[in-house]
């Protein structure tokens, strides 16, 4: 049985990557940041069954890695896959009244811990040599939008990255792509109540992407609900 590692596992979008994972008959290796959110997890997912929890600081540069250690020396299940959303503030606050702490949290959380998580999970990845291995990012239209700047910017950071790992996984064992989402996804209840889509609905995508290995370094927009039945995918170069 394959597994699946998830960073920003706890989130709207992790959610639906844990759903996914779940539905597809995979495992969950949920990286969480402590006990308070691993329990939201389970509660979303309504169970922790084919769940393995482990706590990390996913925004340290050691906290990744210090998980794939102990995947690598047997204390943690064996993953084939990784999926990352890890994401900081959804807001409007104009340039002008960016504070400096409030840039550099999210380029941390929004940007570096997707980065770290990429770079610290790949070599792991590329020596299993598993052929049908994947690794997936969510990004946000906020990057091309730009009505919130914070979030805006952090995405576009994301863009180029990921077009780089898709040209360096072009020809290894590894489909990277990634789902760029240009509406509002949120846990299930949360989004009954806010009428915006599920992560439960939005899980199809990710399900889909799994299941399809012509689906490789391409971006697939997830832009209207048309998007969560039928992939609509292009290669990123
Ligand atoms: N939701 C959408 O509709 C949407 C649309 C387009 C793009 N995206 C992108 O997808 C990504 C995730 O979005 P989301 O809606 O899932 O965000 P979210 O619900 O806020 O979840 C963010 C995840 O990051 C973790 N995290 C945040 N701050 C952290 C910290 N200081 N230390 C450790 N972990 C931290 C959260 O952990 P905790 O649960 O412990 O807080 C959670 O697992 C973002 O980059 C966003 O731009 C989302």
């Amino acid at each position: 049985m394959e597994t699946v590692l998830v960073v920003g596992a706890t989130g709207n979008i992790g959610v639906s990557a844990v759903t996914a994972a779940l539905r597809s008959k995979r495992n969950v290796l949920a990286i969480v940041r402590n006990q308070t959110s691993a329990d939201k997890l389970v509660k979303y997912i309504g169970s922790s069954k084919g769940i393995t929890f482990v706590e990390a600081n996913v925004l340290s540069d050691s906290g990744v890695k210090g998980v794939v250690d102990q995947v690598r020396a047997g204390t943690l299940p064996a993953f084939q896959h990784v999926f990352s959303s890890v994401g900081g503030e959804y807001t409007t606050t104009p340039l002008l009244e960016i504070t400096t702490s409030q840039l550099r949290r999210n380029f941390n959380t929004s940007f570096e811990a997707n980065f770290f998580a990429y770079r610290d999970t790949i070599g792991y990845l590329l020596e299993q040599k598993n052929p049908a291995s994947t690794w997936t990012i969510c990004t946000g239209s906020q990057g091309d939008l730009a009505t919130h700047p914070v979030p805006a910017m952090t995405q576009g950071a994301l863009f180029p990255m990921t077009k780089a790992a898709a040209r360096e996984n072009e020809s290894t064992n590894i489909r990277f792509n990634e789902i760029y989402l240009a509406f509002r996804v949120e846990v299930d209840e949360l989004a009954v109540q806010h009428g915006v889509t599920k992560a439960s609905d939005f899980g199809n995508v990710y399900e889909m992407i799994l299941a399809n290995p012509e689906v490789r370094s391409s971006r697939v927009r997830v832009e209207d609900v048309e998007d969560l039945k039928k992939l609509n995918y292009q290669k990123k170069f």
